[in-house]
């Protein structure tokens, strides 16, 4: 590959890291010369010690792992993957179940009217979307939203797992049924599961109900609001 074939396809994955929310990325700075790619100092120099965080599999990596995934079905009907976006060092991360139609097209989570709705509830802790952590379950959309099927779940849910591993909040919200049973691994519905901190692989889990559910049913926002209470009060512990 000669320098401007390289060049070509670094900015290419770079433009769709930043697609995936990524706006920067850790590592050696290399230097690219004719032939051959050396790496250079400034990175290099610093003492080990000054980047603890080296061993933990990085968000970019997950999304390179990733790749054009093919793992499930869902991968032959999708526009864009719907990686997750915000705060890398997020303390809250709140998962939804799977882009919609205007998640597919911009390639960002919770974007469409249901996502306007959770930049509000997000706003209300004094938070923007930009301190926190967004993403799905599954990341493809499902064709005509149709829910997710047990395969395309076991395919997807491990990358949601590395991506909490890499951030560690200190919350996780699940917003919906679907997220918080697949997440809790429960069948209990929503309205017993909700307003009490569950566990997910040691982080504590909020399962609150889905903004596209509080638009159909304003009512449930007093629950959802103690809920997201119940949330900020762990936050500032
Ligand atoms: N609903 C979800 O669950 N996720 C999105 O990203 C958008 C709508
Ligand atoms: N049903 C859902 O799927 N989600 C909710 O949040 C509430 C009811």
């Amino acid at each position: 590959m000669n320098r401007k074939e390289l060049q070509q396809q670094l900015s290419g994955y770079l433009e769709l890291m930043k697609t995936s929310g990524i706006s920067y990325v850790a590592g050696r700075s290399q230097v690219i010369q004719d032939n051959a790619i050396s790496a250079s100092t400034p990175r290099e120099a610093m003492a080990v010690g000054e980047r603890p965080e080296a061993s933990v599999t990085t968000l970019e990596q997950i999304r390179a792992e990733l790749g054009d995934c093919q793992r499930c079905r869902l991968g032959r009907t999708r526009t864009t993957l719907v990686f997750g976006t915000g705060n890398p060092d997020a303390d809250i991360v709140f998962v939804g179940e799977a882009p919609g139609r205007d998640e597919d097209i911009k390639g960002e989570p919770f974007v469409g009217k249901a996502g306007q709705l959770l930049t509000r509830i997000i706003q209300a802790i004094d938070l923007s979307r930009e301190d926190v952590y967004i993403c799905n379950v599954i990341k493809c959309r499902p064709p005509e939203n149709r829910n997710p099927l047990p395969e395309e779940i076991e395919s997807c849910e491990p990358f949601l797992l590395k991506q909490v591993e890499a951030i560690q909040p200190k919350v996780i919200c699940a917003l919906g049924k679907f997220a918080a049973q697949t997440l809790l691994k429960t069948e209990a519905p929503i309205s017993t599961l909700r307003g009490r901190f569950h566990d997910y692989h040691g982080i504590p889990l909020m399962p609150t109900y889905h903004p596209a559910y509080l638009l159909r049913n304003p009512d449930m926002k007093r629950q959802v609001w103690e809920d997201i209470q119940k949330i900020q009060k762990k936050l500032v512990k």
